[in-house]
C-alpha cells in the first residue's frame, strides 16, 4: 500500500527536484496517527533531501523551500492535496484510492504485508547466525536467559520475515569445571529415574547439594579427578556428563515450545575443548600469547602494547577458558556457515567479554569480525514467583498463566473458552514480552507482574484482547471479500485514522530491522490496538446496511491481519477468544 504511494510521489518530485525517486523514497514518511488529526498521509522532509544539508539549514529557509517546492508540484489521480509546513511538503492521498489500495494490499499480501515494501527492495538478502538463549547447564535459568531468548527469536523472526537466511543457535554452558563437582554430585546424590524425568531441576539439586559439600578437600580432588578424566574424554565420565547434556537439551526443547521458541542448532562450549587449544597455538604463531610468572596465557589487547589492557586465555595448568572457547566458537561458526551477520545475544554485563572477543579475532587476523555484533540488553530487576526465586524457565511459564488464569475467572467470559489454560499462557507471554519490549533495550527496568498483566493500556494483554475481539468479528460476519467493497463507506475520521496507521507497518518494520529494537513495532501495535478499538465502538458492524457493514468488517479484517503478522515478529501467539 504505503509501497505505491510513495512511488507516485516519488516520481513527481524526482522530476522537479532533479533526482533519482530511488533517493527520495526513503525521504517520504508516512505520517503518524496522533491525538491530532494528520494535517496529511505523506511527508517529505527538505533537509533529507537537500544535499548540502549543512550549514545554512536555517529552518525559515527551509521552510521557503518547502513552500517553493510544493507550489512546483501537482495533484493527480493519486494526490489529492499538497501542502507545505515547516521545512516538509504535505501529501494527502485520495481518499477512495487510500482506502482501496490499503485494504487490498493488506489482505492480498498476507503475512507478506509490509515486507514487500520498495523500503527493502535495496536490502540484500543475507545469511545471519544469531545466538541466543544459552543457558548453562545444572544453573540457574535466569531473567537475563528469558530476555535473551524472546529479544533472540524476535531478531530471528524479523530476519526470517525480510526474507534473510537464519541460523538459530543456542550455546549451552556445558563444559567447564562445575561440570567435575556435577559428577561427583550425581554420583553421591543422582538418581537416574529424576534425570530422565526432569533433568533440569534434578540436576540443579545436586549441584546445589555438592556445592555445600565442595568445602572438604577429599571432594574437591574427587571433582578435579572428574574433570580432567572428561577433558581427557574417559568414556564412562563423558557417558554421564553427555546423559546430562541430552536429557537437559529435551527438557529445554519442551519448554522452549512453550514460548514458541525453537533452534536450529545446539551448540556448547564443549564442542569447543579440542578447538580452543588450535586457537591457543594459532595465537602462539603469531605471536600474540603472552605467559606471566604465574603461567597463564594473555592476549596484549592495550594499543600502546603495555599491557594497560589484556585478556587471559589460558590457565596456568594450559587449560581453556570461557573466551577461548568462544574464540574456537566463532572461527568454527564462520568456517561452518560463512554467514553476512553473526550477532550474539545476551546481557550488558558481558559487553566487556565481546569486545575482547572481537578484538582478539582481529589481531588473529580475521576480518570477518566486522560482521560480528553484540547485541546486548539491560537487567531486569525484581522478578519473583510466588515460590520464591526464579530458577527455571518453566516457574516463569507457569507463574504466568496462572496469574493470568486468575485475571481470566474474574471476568465472565472465561468459561466458553476452549482451552482456559493455553489462552492463558498465551496471553501471559504476550503480556511479559510487551513489558520487556516497551523500552529501549539497553535499559534496565523493575518487573512487575501487576503492570505486565493489565488489561487495559499499553500492555499485552490488550493487544490479545483486540486480536480476539477482531477475530470473532470475523467470525460472527464471516471474512469479507474486498473485490466488491464500497471504499466509499470507509470514509469517517476513525476509518482514515486505521487507514493510515495501517499505511506507515512497512516504515516500522524498517527501523526495527535497522536497530533490531523491538519497540518500535509494540508501540505501532499499541496504537494500531487503541484506533481500531475505537474504530470497534464509532463503526459498528452489527445493524449497519450490507454495503457499509461489508466494508467496515473489511476494514476490521485488515487490522487484525496486521496486528497478527506484528505480534507474531515478537514471539507472540495471538489468541482467537479470551
Ligand atoms: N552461557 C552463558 C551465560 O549464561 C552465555 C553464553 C553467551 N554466548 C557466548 N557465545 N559466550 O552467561
Amino acid at each position: 500500500a504505503a509501497c505505491s504511494f510513495r512511488r507516485s510521489i516519488a516520481s513527481q518530485l524526482s522530476k522537479v527536484l532533479d533526482l533519482p525517486p530511488e533517493n527520495l523514497i526513503k525521504s517520504i514518511s508516512a505520517v503518524p496517527v496522533s491525538k491530532k488529526r494528520r494535517v496529511a498521509d505523506f511527508q517529505l522532509s527538505i533537509a533529507s533531501v537537500r544535499e548540502d544539508n549543512s550549514s545554512d539549514c536555517l529552518a525559515p529557509d527551509l521552510h521557503l523551500q518547502a513552500q517553493k517546492l510544493a507550489e512546483g508540484l501537482k495533484c493527480d489521480a493519486v494526490v489529492s492535496e499538497i501542502s507545505a509546513g515547516p521545512g516538509t511538503v504535505n501529501f494527502t492521498i485520495n481518499r477512495e484510492l487510500l482506502a482501496k489500495t490499503v485494504l487490498r494490499q493488506v489482505l492480498k499480501d498476507g503475512s507478506e504485508y509490509g515486507v514487500k515494501s520498495e523500503l527493502f527492495s535495496t536490502v540484500p538478502k543475507q545469511k545471519a547466525v544469531i545466538e541466543f538463549s544459552s543457558p548453562n547447564i545444572a544453573k540457574k535459568f535466569h531473567i537475563g536467559h528469558l530476555r535473551s531468548t524472546i529479544v533472540g527469536n524476535f531478531i530471528a523472526n524479523l530476519k526470517v520475515a525480510l526474507g534473510h537466511e537464519v541460523i538459530r543457535m543456542n550455546y549451552l554452558g556445558d563444559w567447564g569445571m562445575q561440570f567435575g563437582l556435577l559428577g561427583v554430585g550425581f554420583q553421591l546424590f543422582g538418581n537416574k529415574e529424576k534425570l530422565k524425568t526432569s533433568p533440569l531441576q534434578h540436576l540443579f539439586e545436586v549441584y546445589v547439594q555438592i556445592n555445600k559439600a565442595a568445602e572438604d578437600e577429599n571432594t574437591k580432588k574427587l571433582a578435579k579427578d572428574f574433570f580432567r578424566k572428561l577433558e581427557e574424554h574417559d568414556e564412562q565420565t563423558l557417558s554421564l556428563w553427555k546423559q546430562f547434556r541430552d536429557f537437559s537439551i529435551d527438557e529445554y526443547i519442551r519448554i522452549y515450545k512453550r514460548l514458541g521458541v525453537h533452534f536450529d542448532e545446539y551448540s556448547g562450549e564443549s564442542f569447543y575443548q579440542e578447538k580452543s587449544k588450535e586457537v591457543l597455538k594459532m595465537l602462539e604463531n603469531k605471536g600474540l600469547l603472552q605467559k606471566t610468572i604465574k603461567g597463564t596465557g594473555i592476549v596484549d589487547l592495550s594499543e600502546k602494547k603495555d599491557l594497560s589492557s589484556f585478556s587471559t586465555v589460558m590457565r596456568s595448568d594450559g587449560t581453556s577458558l570461557y573466551i577461548t572457547r568462544d574464540l574456537a566458537a566463532a572461527i568454527d561458526r564462520m568456517n561452518k556457515h560463512n554467514c553476512d551477520t553473526m550477532i550474539y545475544v545476551t546481557d550488558k554485563s558481558q559487553s566487556n567479554h565481546f569486545q575482547q572477543l572481537f578484538q582478539i579475532l582481529k589481531l588473529m587476523g580475521y576480518d570477518w569480525v566486522e560482521r560480528c555484533q553484540h547485541v546486548s540488553f539491560g537487567l531486569v530487576q525484581g522478578m519473583k514467583t510466588r515460590r520464591g526465586e526464579v530458577i527455571f524457565l518453566e516457574d516463569v511459564l507457569n507463574e504466568v498463566r496462572s496469574r493470568m488464569l486468575e485475571n481470566m475467572a474474574s471476568t465472565k467470559t472465561t468459561k466458553e473458552i476452549e482451552d482456559p489454560m493455553e489462552t492463558a499462557e498465551k496471553v501471559g507471554l504476550a503480556a511479559l514480552i510487551i513489558q520487556d519490549f516497551q523500552g529501549l533495550l539497553s535499559s534496565d527496568y523493575q518487573f512487575s507482574w501487576d503492570r505486565a498483566l493489565q488489561s487495559r493500556g499499553d500492555t499485552g494483554v490488550f493487544l490479545q484482547y483486540t486480536h480476539a475481539r477482531l477475530h470473532s468479528l470475523e467470525q460472527m460476519h464471516g471474512n469479507e471479500q474486498l473485490t466488491d467493497i464500497n471504499v466509499a463507506c470507509l470514509q469517517e475520521p476513525d476509518a482514515i485514522s486505521v487507514l493510515q496507521h495501517l499505511l506507515r507497518y512497512d516504515e516500522v518494520l524498517y527501523r526495527s530491522s535497522q536497530d533490531l529494537q523491538p519497540k518500535h513495532i509494540v508501540s505501532y501495535l499499541l496504537t494500531l490496538s487503541h484506533l481500531a478499538a475505537v474504530a470497534h465502538k464509532t463503526l459498528p458492524v452489527k445493524g449497519s446496511a450490507p454495503e457499509l457493514a461489508q466494508a467496515r468488517l473489511c476494514l476490521f479484517q485488515a487490522a487484525r491481519s496486521v496486528l497478527a503478522n506484528g505480534m507474531k515478529l515478537l514471539g507472540i501467539t495471538p489468541v482467537t477468544q479470551m
